[in-house]
């Protein structure tokens, strides 16, 4: 049921408010000034006040400005006579939600009524929906790593400066970048996020920087990239080392510059964008492997964060599970916890996948999973696979590669073993591995190997 507190000195209009809206259903409260006005505000849950404008004592002017100061949320409707319609308009500059005039029609005063509570009812909604988010985005972790990583946050937010991140899968990135845009002057403007991995290359100058009409087959009518749509906000660049040479060429203008040509156009394009990038690569691998442009790299990694691994602030698991669980938990439940013998399991795990993987177990057991305390066993079973596949640690160093890079690596570092086994002798070696020294020398070089003599 809501709340109305109705503000008027004369005794007749408060009680024919009061009648006709506990008609309506609503719970009312009444004040004959200000003073017993607010004084009820304080202590009571109220969503509506009806405020006569015409007041002893405290005038509703002054009422209203103290209305809006200290209980933002409540709307008000003022009521005025006649001679004063120019004082109700004022108050609706300060933040009354309309006015009614004296004498009342009824009508009017029911629809004025139901339509402030819903405004009232939508920013309730609203900020619960803020809150959540707010909740969503919280970064959990105290460990002496992340406070590091927390301060560079707090330090480079507010700076326009570009910032890039680096760490394994599921170990924040996003979160970070997020986070960062949030706390930035730029807050209310888009936060426009690219997963440069995920476009072709032949696409990705287009999807960053827009077409014009016809630029090539398909591109029927104009488009803006996201340099654009960013303009005035943040652009994330996620899965920043999987660009293509020639986005990247493209890109760094743009980040230089701060301005560039749609594909297909001539015309230059004025953009503030600040820009935050993301990868799981190593930047000066790829650079030395020619696949990144170093004077790019310099450009975007003016602000470096390097995120750690779970297993790396492994300290901070109670806590992230505790986050995880509540937001799991089923509504109207209690949230589960794990048991001590399961804590020692997931302390001991090597956690390849990092939050996002702890994520995903903690989802996985609050479904599956009935018991209130989970035991050791269940947490051996929903972490079954995992565990198993990891017998084999060998495989660890691979996991993250594309079958390619793994067979080089691989190819790599058997060489090197068998090369300095054999004390660089390129033919002993060569037939140890069962190849002839001329293939050996052409693998050498491909490699990279430094041969000691
Ligand atoms: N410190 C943290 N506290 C709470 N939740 C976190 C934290 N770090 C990451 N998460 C959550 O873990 C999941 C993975 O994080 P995110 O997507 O930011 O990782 P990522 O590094 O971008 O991963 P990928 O490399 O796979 O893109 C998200 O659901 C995120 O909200
Ligand atoms: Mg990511």
């Amino acid at each position: 049921m809501n709340s109305i507190l109705i503000i008027d000195d004369e005794p007749s209009i408060r009680t024919i408010l009061a009648e006709i809206l506990e008609d309506e259903g609503y719970s009312v409260h009444l004040a004959g000034d200000g003073f017993e006005g607010l004084h009820i505000l304080k202590t009571t849950k109220v969503e509506l006040v009806l405020l006569d404008i015409w007041l002893p004592r405290m005038g509703g002017i002054d009422v209203l400005k103290e209305i809006k100061n200290e209980f933002s949320e409540i709307e008000v409707i003022v009521i005025s006579g006649h001679a004063n319609v120019d004082l109700a308009v004022n108050a609706i500059k300060i933040g009354a939600f309309d006015f009614l005039e004296k004498p009342l029609d009824m009508d009017r005063v029911i629809n004025l009524t139901r339509n402030a509570l819903k405004l009232e009812e939508l920013k309730q909604e609203n900020k619960n929906l803020k809150s959540q988010l707010m909740l969503e985005d919280r970064m959990i972790g105290t460990t002496e790593e992340m406070d590091k990583v927390n301060q560079i946050i707090e330090q480079s937010a507010s700076s326009d400066s570009r910032v890039m991140i680096t760490g394994e899968n599921g170990t924040g990135k996003e979160l970070v970048a997020r986070k960062i845009h949030l706390k930035s002057n730029r807050k209310n403007k888009p936060f426009i996020e690219v997963n440069c991995a995920a476009i072709p290359d032949n696409l990705i100058e287009s999807e960053l920087f827009g077409h014009e009409k016809g630029a090539f087959t398909g591109a029927s009518a104009i488009r803006k990239g996201k340099f654009e749509a960013a303009d005035g906000g943040t652009l994330f660049l996620d899965e920043v080392a999987d660009m293509s040479l020639s986005a990247q060429a493209k890109v760094l203008r743009a980040v230089q510059e701060m301005q560039f040509e749609r594909v297909g156009g001539e015309k230059s394009i004025h953009v503030d964008v600040r820009i935050l990038t993301a990868t799981n690569k190593n930047i000066p691998e790829e650079i030395e492997k020619g696949n990144f442009r170093e004077d790019l790299f310099f450009r975007l990694n003016v602000i470096p964060i390097q995120l750690p691994s779970l297993k790396e602030r492994v300290e901070d698991l109670p806590e992230l599970i505790s986050y995880f669980m509540e937001k799991f938990k089923k509504e109207g439940t209690e949230r589960k916890t794990i048991s001590k013998g399961g804590m020692k399991i997931l302390f001991k795990y090597s956690w390849p996948g990092n939050i996002r993987e702890l994520k995903n177990f903690l989802e996985r057991i609050n479904i599956m999973c009935d018991e209130q305390i989970i035991s050791e066993e269940s947490v051996t079973t929903y972490l079954g696979e995992k565990i198993n596949s990891n017998e084999n640690p060998g495989l660890n160093e691979y996991k993250n590669l594309k079958l390619n890079e793994a067979k080089d690596k691989f190819e790599r570092e058997l060489l090197v073993y068998y090369l300095k086994e054999n004390g660089y002798n390129i033919s002993k070696t060569a037939q140890v591995l069962g190849i002839y020294p001329s293939n050996l020398h052409s693998k050498i070089k491909k490699f990279d190997i430094v041969i000691k003599k």
